[in-house]
């Protein structure tokens, strides 16, 4: 350890002379001044660990020194003694009352000084570790902090990509097995179709062949209403098997969605990220009791081709998209069907190519949000929905999988009580 540094501030030179004695001995380096204004201009240099002042000098005295010293914030904090007569009570209260930390009486007794101070030394010393442990700890405490506030996150993303690749395996699990009794569905249909034209042309040929038949047959004719039955039984066909495609999309929208990505980006066409989400969310977007269907128009003026993760960009599609939903939803309260209707609910999904960046646009003519809120949507966690419904991930997620995974740009746009529209930038080759 450095030896420490005392300045002495005396006019007495034999009071000087023994102190420098003294303590130069004991290991101490020693700086001498002879008045209060030297020794105010000596601590702009130097920083000595403790200050022997005198009391009684020409031009300012130890108080007024001592005063000035405690009211500079970079020499309050050196330890001073005071040397005053032994006799001078009020002195020593006086000096205390500065802010300086002991006397030594004159005169000066070698061993009473060095003991003080050491005394002091030692103090400065252990309130400077003192204070340097509690920086040290605030510091630690801080860094701590930090971290359990990224470790959380980094658990609800890990909590949300877990239940997202558990759900995909499962939506995608669903639509395969759909598949299968699917094809036998379709299969079964076309066979049974060319069966049934089979035995409507053969009946047909009855019909022709033997024109005279019984009256029960005639009746049981009209009774069946034959010839409605066989005019409609092929178009009851034609609605089946639309309605085995419908099911045949879905589970292709399905299996599109949650396909379960890739480590590195692949190109996929993000169009028909977007198409699936719309059909995943179509129950949404449907006329209800409340409220006419939400109008939905696309608008795609780019190539569909883009390097990404294209799991995780249906997932950004399906978060602003339920936001939408969400919001517009919200806007209808209050209003009637009629006047929903006048003034119809609306999503605007729009594309360019700007600058080498896929530009997706988002917009939705719901109730928009205030300046505050718009500032804190992409916090996690931050959400203005009711418990159980809103769980104030969604954004936040969305901005990390555009930004952080796919080097892009998420923005919004928000206007109270006029809507509200996110921008998607995905640089098309990252
Ligand atoms: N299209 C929108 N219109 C108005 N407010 C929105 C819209 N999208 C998001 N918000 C606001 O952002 C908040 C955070 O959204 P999000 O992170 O998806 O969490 P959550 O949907 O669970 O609340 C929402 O609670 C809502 O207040
Ligand atoms: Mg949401």
């Amino acid at each position: 350890m450095p030896s420490n540094s005392i300045l002495i501030v005396d006019d007495t030179p034999n009071n000087i002379r023994l102190l420098f004695d003294v303590l130069d001995s004991a290991g101490f380096n020693i700086s001498v001044v002879k008045s209060g204004e030297t020794a105010l201009e000596k601590l702009h240099h130097i920083q000595p660990d403790l200050i022997l002042l005198d009391v009684m000098m020409p031009g300012i005295d130890g108080f007024e020194t001592c005063r000035r010293i405690k009211s500079n914030p970079n020499t309050k904090d050196i330890p001073i003694i005071f040397m005053t007569a032994l006799s001078d009570i009020d002195n020593k209260v006086g000096g205390l009352q500065l802010g300086a930390v002991d006397y030594i009486t004159k005169p000066i007794q070698v061993e009473e000084v060095l003991a003080r101070v050491r005394v002091h030394l030692n103090l400065r010393n252990a309130q400077i570790q003192v204070e340097q442990e509690v920086i040290e700890r605030k510091q630690a405490e801080a860094e701590l902090k930090y971290t359990l506030a990224s470790m959380q996150q980094m658990q609800i993303q890990l909590i949300q990509s877990e239940k997202m690749s558990a759900l995909g395996n499962l939506v995608a699990g669903v639509a395969h097995e759909i598949n299968n009794p699917l094809g036998f569905l379709n299969g079964s249909l076309n066979n049974s179709s060319e069966y049934v034209q089979d035995l409507l042309g053969h009946l047909h040929l009855y019909q022709e062949e033997y024109s005279n038949s019984s009256s029960t047959i005639t009746e049981h004719a009209e009774d069946i209403e034959l010839e409605y039955l066989c005019d409609d039984l092929p178009k009851i066909f034609d609605s089946m098997r639309g309605a085995t495609k419908r099911i045949q999309t879905i589970s292709n929208s399905l299996r599109n969605f949650s396909r379960v990505d890739t480590e590195y980006k692949i190109t996929a066409n993000w169009q028909e990220g977007i198409d699936s989400t719309l059909l995943i969310l179509k129950y949404r977007l449907q006329a209800n009791e409340q409220r006419p269907a939400i109008q939905l128009t696309t608008q795609y003026n780019t190539v569909p081709q883009v390097k990404c993760f294209p799991s995780q960009l249906n997932q950004v599609f399906m978060n602003i998209l339920a936001n939408a939903i969400d919001a517009l939803e919200e806007s209808n309260i209050g209003r009637s069907f009629g006047e929903i209707q006048a003034n119809p609910n609306q999503i605007i999904i729009k594309s360019s190519l700007e600058n080498n960046y896929i530009k997706i646009s988002i917009a939705d003519n719901a109730k928009g949000m205030t300046e505050e809120i718009k500032q804190k949507i992409f916090d996690n966690l931050f959400t203005t929905k009711a418990v159980g419904k809103g769980t104030g991930l969604g954004l936040a997620i969305a901005k990390q999988i555009v930004e952080e995974k796919h080097g892009g740009k998420l923005e919004v746009f928000s206007e109270l009580g006029l809507g509200t529209e996110f921008i998607i930038w995905i640089p098309q080759e990252a």
